[in-house]
């Protein structure tokens, strides 16, 4: 999967932004994420492959679009796996907030592997190539801190690390703060934050906490692609989640998962923005034309690629 395939699965996230974005701010999430689905799906139907959703919208009973399991693609080419998420920060988009992308990750079966990973929660550490097999998630925040200033030559009170402003979170902040270090507290969107750590020019050291298991993997897609660094713990809050975790058959579902564990081989990932944030530029509408601001990785060939798409609307 590489070249032109790179360019066909960037028509799908633009896709579904220039979908999506018709929904910025106003409040209605659900349209949105319809408009972004039905963007993802639409495009990828004309993609020369076997495609196979394995982190979708949710289980087929639940999710009329982009299931998992759906076949998508138009049956001639590769078995391709594909993590899509095609509305990652549904409020940010509704709200108008910074952060909202349209996300995938894909591989040739055979070639690479991404995580199905449950539905569940997932605790996630994330740091950037510099900071690779130094940190340890089984250590408290504080240790991780004072080893990530250590391997950025920074002091403590210069790190940033990226959390999700949750209840659930009010530990792991507080003692984030009592290091000295800064906490950027995102409403939603952990990919997004995730992959700015991994971008040194973006100013984020690290995200810690518990977000999406889907959009863990997603991001550890991109992980692999920059040569950083993930550590994830699976996190139940029922004994079904933890049942159909074990049913998924990936081992020991208590394990810490490293980046390989979750998207390994050759993975291609892809994400436009929606709205402007820590990653990406939102749509914007001209005169005559729309641009989009995507970011396209494939991890082996190391390939980091931003491209601005201007989408003529008068041709
Ligand atoms: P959605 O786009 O599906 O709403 O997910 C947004 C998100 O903030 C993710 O980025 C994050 O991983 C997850 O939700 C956190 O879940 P919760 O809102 O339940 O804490």
């Amino acid at each position: 999967m590489q070249g032109k395939e790179h360019l066909d699965f960037l028509r799908v996230t633009e896709a579904a932004a220039l979908n999506a974005s018709k929904w910025v701010g106003k409040g209605d999430r659900n349209s949105a994420d319809n408009a972004a689905c039905e963007g993802m799906r639409s495009t990828l139907g004309t993609l020369d492959m076997k495609g196979v959703i394995v982190i979708g919208e949710g289980e087929r009973d639940e999710a009329p679009m982009l299931y998992i399991g759906e076949e998508v693609g138009t049956g001639n080419g590769p078995e391709v796996h594909i993590a899509v998420d095609p509305l990652e920060g549904t409020n940010l988009c509704a709200n108008g907030t910074p952060n909202a992308i349209a996300v995938l990750a894909a591989t040739v079966v055979g070639e690479g592997h991404l995580m199905h990973a449950p539905d569940c929660y997932m605790d996630k550490l994330v740091v950037g190539p510099e900071c690779k097999g130094i940190v340890d998630i089984t250590l408290p925040p504080r240790v991780n801190v004072r080893l990530m200033a250590k391997a950025l030559g920074k002091d403590t009170d210069e790190l940033i690390i990226g959390v999700l402003d949750r209840p659930r979170h009010t530990q792991l902040i507080h003692e984030l703060r009592e290091t000295g270090c800064r906490v950027h507290l995102i409403s939603d969107g952990d990919v997004s934050v995730a992959i700015a750590v991994l971008d040194p020019d973006a100013g984020i050291d690290g995200l810690m906490g518990i977000g999406g298991a889907p959009e863990g993997v997603i991001s550890a897609a991109a992980v692999l692609c920059y040569g950083g660094d993930m550590q994830a713990k699976l996190v139940f809050t029922s004994d079904e989640q933890r049942e159909r975790a074990k049913r998924m058959g990936d081992g020991d579902i208590d394990r810490v998962f490293y980046t390989e564990d979750l998207a390994r081989g050759h993975v291609m990932f892809a994400a436009t923005g929606i709205t402007s944030g820590d990653l990406l530029k939102g749509v914007s509408y001209h005169r005559g034309y729309v641009k989009t601001e995507s970011i396209v990785m494939y991890s082996s060939t190391g390939s980091i690629r931003r491209i601005q798409t201007v989408h003529r609307t008068d041709p």
